[in-house]
């Protein structure tokens, strides 16, 4: 596996996409677990080229949000990737993706400011940002986004439709551990006992999905789950034509997110 640093060096080579070997990307901030892994098997099994990226984004945090404390363990994610069968590791400085002088954010519109965007203003105007960029100095074929994060993988097909980028998108679905919780890089600040908290929030969504199949209300069944954590969220969403129940929930000092889908495709 090569580890790239530049974006003069990473476009240096890269093939054309359309003709010969084919790019699949898959956008990570590094902390790798079994989510990401799940990414990469994906991306390794349908093209010829797998790049990861490896960047946490300071665009897309929030001044009061982690971006300091977000873990970070270089070597080990260069042996999982390694591992994973990941060809290039594109691990680029904030300098090099936002030099002096850089001006320009996507806003991928009303997708962008409801749910998480309510509660983290500049967020998707970031993540989206940084994937245009991605897509551009990587020129994939496919790029591979977590259904862990759906707003996210929504708030990316909107950017390509909206900007007939030539890629396409695939989501997998989302990798949880044996309790249920979903794996999640943040899941490394929570103690013993948070984690012990934090089942509450895969039960309601179940819990809630269950409601949905009866007839009766997600959100409402969910919450009853969710009564001792501190809620930002949970709600009924249409997230570009698939309907999840997602949630936002404080344990501590640490902030989670899950989802699970009521009705349309994991694609
Ligand atoms: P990060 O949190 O590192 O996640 C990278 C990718 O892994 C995302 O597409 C996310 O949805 C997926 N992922 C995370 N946990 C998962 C799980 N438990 N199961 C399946 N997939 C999971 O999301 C980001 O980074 C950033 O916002 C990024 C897209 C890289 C832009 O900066």
């Amino acid at each position: 596996m090569r580890i790239v640093r530049t974006i003069a060096e990473l476009t240096r080579d890269r093939p054309l996409q359309g003709t010969g070997p084919r790019t699949g990307l898959v956008p990570t901030m590094g902390a790798f677990h079994a989510g990401h892994l799940a990414l990469f098997a994906a991306a390794r099994e349908e093209n010829d080229i797998v790049v990861a990226s490896l960047f946490v984004n300071p665009a897309q945090f929030g001044p009061a949000e982690d971006l300091y404390r977000y873990p970070r363990d270089e070597e080990r994610d260069v042996e999982l990737a390694e591992e994973a069968g990941v060809d290039i590791l594109f691990a680029p400085s904030a300098e090099e993706m936002y030099p002096n002088g850089y001006a320009t954010w996507i806003d991928v519109g009303e997708l962008g400011h409801r749910l998480e965007g309510e509660f983290r203003p500049n967020h998707f105007r970031g993540v989206a940002t940084v994937c245009l960029k991605l897509f551009n100095i990587v020129r994939p074929a496919r790029a591979y986004f977590g259904q862990k994060d759906a707003q996210q993988a929504a708030v990316v097909k909107q950017l390509v439709r909206d900007l007939n980028l030539e890629l396409e998108i695939r989501v997998v679905p989302t990798v949880r551990d044996e309790d249920g919780l979903a794996l999640s890089s943040r899941n490394a600040y929570l103690s013993s006992e948070e984690h012990e908290a934090a089942l509450a929030l895969p039960r309601g969504l179940w819990a809630g999905r269950d409601a949905f199949v009866t007839g009766s209300d997600p959100a409402k069944e969910a919450q009853r789950f969710l009564n001792s954590l501190d809620v930002d969220y949970v709600e009924v969403a249409d997230l570009d034509g698939q309907k999840v129940l997602a949630a936002a929930v404080r344990v501590g000092k640490t902030r989670l997110i899950d989802n699970v889908v009521l009705e349309g495709e994991t694609k």
